[in-house]
């Protein structure tokens, strides 16, 4: 079965057999990340937007393992310049991959990179990821919309990764609505506990997530997997 680890903050990679598809790739700086995984060898790295802690280490894990980067055609472009392979693609559109597919859809937030963050890349986005007959929704960084409503009517979600910190991010309780407009049988959240400003009492999340909807809430440690049953 596909498993879906978790590298603290908004870093998943998604594997089966052999296969790695990773999501966000803040890795190096990443506090909860001891160093770069000995088995880290994507062969697809999803790029929610271009802030560091999202962008993180796409380039130079593209470069490395020959991986293409999937990111909206701005982020795609600043990716390129550097020496990786990089393909754009835009909201509502569908890049299909030998694994899967993933769906670009709306995220309310900014993007740009570089180190003083004054490149702008495009807008930010969120990934619906049909990976090996799995669907993961990785909103990105965003606040709570109502079209959550619409992506969780269009897919049957498996898997949703949440950010629950607040300030850069919604919070928990706009976490815990969108799990109302999402529906997803598991919800894993994120994005929480990286730095003072966004530290959370996560437990507290799941306890509610579990009281008042019919999703399952999986704390994952950083490193961890779920496997999807
Ligand atoms: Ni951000
Ligand atoms: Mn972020």
């Amino acid at each position: 079965m596909p498993r879906i680890r978790f590298y603290g903050h908004a870093c998943f990679r998604l594997e089966h057999d052999g296969t790695q598809v990773l999501i966000d790739p803040f890795l190096t700086g990443n506090p909860f990340v001891p160093g770069m995984p000995a088995d880290m060898k994507p062969t697809t790295i999803l790029v929610t937007h271009g802030h560091y802690d999202h962008l993180g280490d796409a380039v130079e894990l593209a470069k490395q393992h020959g991986a293409t980067i999937l990111a909206t055609p701005e982020l795609a472009g600043y990716c390129a310049r550097q020496g990786a392979a990089a393909e754009g693609a835009h909201m509502g559109g569908t890049a299909r991959f030998s694994w899967g597919s993933a769906k670009l859809v709306p995220a309310f937030h900014s993007s740009s990179a570089g180190p003083n963050l004054d490149i702008y890349v495009g807008n930010p986005v969120g990934f619906v990821v049909r990976f090996f007959g799995v669907t993961f929704y990785h909103p990105g960084d965003t606040c709570l919309f109502g079209d959550m409503r619409l992506i969780g009517e269009s897919s049957a979600i498996d898997v949703v990764y949440l950010p629950i910190g607040g300030l850069y991010t919604m919070d928990m309780d706009d976490a815990l609505k969108a799990v109302q407009f999402l529906q997803p049988r598991v919800v894993i959240p994120g994005h929480y506990n990286t730095f003072p400003a966004i530290a959370v009492d996560a437990a507290g999340f799941k306890a509610r997530v579990e009281a008042t909807t019919s999703a399952r809430c999986v704390i994952l440690q950083p490193g961890e997997a779920y496997e999807v049953g």
